[in-house]
């Protein structure tokens, strides 16, 4: 067992850490202070092959392991995490069609979302169905050469700028999770339209919108797999996904600690630098040691799905332990900066707002509790 990276994995770091520090950290704090989505900035990213980074050669991508997609997320998340999410669900939304697309649907989408010309979307969730999207009701009817589509969309990533969404729909209302399907649909379909933006309390530079789907027509080409088989597909990507959000933690985290040290060092009181008490180098010794058991739980989960053996309960593992320590390690770190940290000046501000959505999105730490019992429950 090698606990050392290859040269790929390390090249990938390099490559990310330098485009964050270049590119992100500047401008991260304006942009959450406006609410932007940086648009330019993330077909940059695109085009550097980081949105589609496990999408193979043969489809446009690079092909880099998930390894590999961990290390470079963590850098992008160390910078700016509302763009670590983009980037997360954007290699997500590659997932589905990778897994279930057919050569058609591979040709058509696959090579524009590799290689930045396209930005894909993930829409499960509804007003309705959070932890449980086995009972959306957004419905897509069965017309032949098409489906319509109706029904609401909420809390999608990105959902205003994507050029496709990944869309789970009921095709059966009497069959549970095992009436949904999946379908591509693209932006500028008539009849699908975009909501309301929401008004978020962190990951601010990342787009949060309500999707509408009004009498929709998408042809019947571009049903992901066959019908009935769309809650799977979810939670294949949703495998992926969590992985993804686990190394945007880990990037949060190992922001909380630096910015830690930093000011530990650098403030005075009773005499003294703050760094020499013990109470602030215990919170110090906490996050460090967290952090290196996480990242070694979400590079052995990535590494799992790069050896093509199961993750589900892995990835689960990841995101509950990296999500849960990022909150902690937030928390700490803004303890350690004082009355300086509640103010808007220092990064850690922004960073405790960030972090509160790791622990929610793509299942909530008490579903990923439920995913790794079951596995551990089951016959
Ligand atoms: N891979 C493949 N198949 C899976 C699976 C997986 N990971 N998990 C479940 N399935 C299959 C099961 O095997 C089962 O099939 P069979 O009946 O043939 O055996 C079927 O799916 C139903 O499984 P369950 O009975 O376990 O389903 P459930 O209704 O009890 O739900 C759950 C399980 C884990 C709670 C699931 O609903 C879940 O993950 N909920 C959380 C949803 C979520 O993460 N939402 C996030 C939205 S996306 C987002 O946040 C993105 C963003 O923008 C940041």
């Amino acid at each position: 067992m090698s606990f050392q990276l290859n040269e790929e994995q390390k090249m990938v770091r390099l490559m990310a850490r330098d485009f964050a520090r270049k590119e992100l950290e500047p401008e991260a704090a304006r942009r959450d202070k406006e609410g932007i989505f940086p648009v330019e900035v993330v077909k940059k990213m695109g085009q550097l092959g980081l949105l589609g980074m496990m999408v193979p050669v043969e489809y446009g991508g690079v092909g880099a392991s998930a390894v590999s997609y961990c290390l470079a997320l963590q850098e992008i998340a160390y910078s700016c995490a509302s763009t670590a999410v983009t980037m997360s669900v954007a290699n997500l939304s590659t997932e589905p069609l990778l897994k279930f697309g057919n050569e058609d649907q591979k040709a058509k989408y696959l090579f524009g979302l590799a290689q930045g010309e396209l930005l894909g979307c993930f829409a499960l969730t509804e007003p309705g169905a959070g932890s449980d999207p086995g009972s959306l009701s957004t419905r897509a009817e069965n017309k032949g050469d098409y489906y319509l589509i109706n029904g609401t969309k909420i809390f999608i990533t990105h959902g205003q700028y994507a050029d496709v969404v990944n869309l789970i729909t009921r095709t059966d209302q009497d069959k549970g999770s095992k009436g949904l399907s999946a379908f591509i649909v693209e932006k500028g379909t008539p009849g699908f339209s975009i909501g309301t933006r929401e008004d978020k309390m962190g990951l601010r530079a990342s787009n949060t919108v309500e999707l509408i789907f009004d009498n929709c027509r998408v042809p019947q080409k571009n049903l992901l797999g066959r019908e009935g088989i769309g809650f799977k597909i979810a939670m294949t990507a949703l495998d992926s996904g969590r992985i993804g959000i686990a190394s945007q933690a880990l990037g949060i985290t190992r922001a909380c600690l630096d910015e830690s040290i930093k000011y530990a060092r650098e403030r005075k009181q009773f005499g003294k630098t703050i760094s020499s008490f013990q109470a602030i180098q215990w919170m110090i010794a906490d996050m460090a040691t967290g952090l290196e058991a996480a990242n070694l739980l979400t590079l052995s989960a990535a590494w799992k799905k790069d050896h093509k053996l199961p993750f589900t309960k892995e990835a689960s593992m990841a995101k509950l332990f990296a999500s849960e320590l990022a909150n902690k390690s937030a928390y700490m770190a803004l303890q350690i900066h004082g009355g300086y940290g509640y103010l808007k000046d220092f990064k850690i501000e922004r960073l405790y707002r960030d972090v509160r959505a790791t622990s929610i999105y793509e299942g909530t730490s008490e579903i990923q509790r439920l995913v790794i019992a079951r596995h551990l429950l089951k016959d």
